[in-house]
């Protein structure tokens, strides 16, 4: 055997070109990831706009989404309070209200919170104790849209999206997923425009202040049942779930309310 041929020679060779793959590869990484979290934003503020009955993947540029996207306002409600915090108190809790992911925190003990299983309708697991909503105000202040942020266990996992209600805070705009576990041509079929396209219209609360929206396999399109996806129950029931869980009196509830009763939003 040549030398150019020994083990160690081999060893040496492969050594040097693992890392020069592994500097390749986590220097692309960093270079991307701010494009990565970019096009998360776009794609979460696409969600947000889609749900509110404002963004159409077919004729809306991306180039319109920050335009679009700029009348609304982001705001931090305490679930357990319903209510919006104001800017000393997220100030005083120490979160950036431009980089804060409910998401995220969801495993910090100090911004979240475990759910118990009698609560649990949505099947989480945990909640963040300040979620983000969205809004879109008039002049005068008065509220023409308010998306607030639901999720709820599936088939094969959590789906994480956005609700839109009207100025009324109880008439639905409308209702999407931007992420899902769930089987394409199945339970991923939430994402279908002709299901969402049943959803805006259709209100949330009944007379007794309950929650009355809920999916329905064969609902007949009275004002508060959607009729779920066939070939899907399971996922129909989980977003038939999350919407019980998400508008009801545990989490936005008090405050959806609290707005039906004085729609009008003092700014921060
Ligand atoms: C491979 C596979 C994937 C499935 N994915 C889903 C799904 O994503 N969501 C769902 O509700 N049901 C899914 N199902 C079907 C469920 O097991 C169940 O049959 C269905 O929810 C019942 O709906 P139906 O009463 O409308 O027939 C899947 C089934 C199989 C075999």
């Amino acid at each position: 055997m040549s030398s150019k041929d020994s083990v160690s020679r081999t060893l040496v060779v492969a050594f040097f070109l693992c890392v020069v793959c592994s500097i390749l590869v986590s220097g692309t990484a960093v270079v991307l990831k701010p494009m990565q979290d970019e096009n998360r934003v776009l794609d979460r503020n696409k969600n947000i706009l889609s749900a509110a009955g404002l963004y159409d993947a077919k004729s809306t540029a991306n180039s319109e989404v920050a335009e679009l996207f700029s009348r609304f306002t982001p705001r931090l409600v305490d679930i357990k309070a319903g209510r919006f915090l104001e800017a000393e108190e997220i100030a005083e809790l120490g979160i950036d209200i431009a980089s804060y992911d409910q998401r995220k925190v969801v495993t910090d003990p100090a911004l979240s919170e475990a759910l118990s299983s009698a609560e649990d309708l949505a099947d989480v697991k945990r909640r963040a104790l300040y979620q983000m909503v969205y809004l879109v105000q008039d002049e005068a202040g008065d509220l023409e849209t308010i998306v607030l942020p639901v999720s709820g266990y599936g088939l094969w996992g959590i789906l994480y999206g956005f609700m839109a209600l009207e100025g009324d805070a109880n008439t639905v705009k409308g209702l999407s997923f931007y992420e899902l576990k769930e089987t394409p041509g199945l339970g991923a079929e939430v994402r279908n425009p002709r299901w969402q396209a049943l959803w805006p219209g259709k209100k949330v609360f009944t007379a007794s202040g309950d929650v009355g929206l809920t999916v329905v396999k064969g609902a007949g399109g009275g004002d508060y049942e959607v009729d779920g996806l066939s070939g899907a129950t399971l996922t129909s029931r989980g977003v038939a779930n999350l919407v019980q869980y998400w508008l009801g009196e545990s989490a936005f509830g008090p405050l959806l309310k609290q707005l039906a009763t004085e729609s009008r939003v003092a700014t921060r």
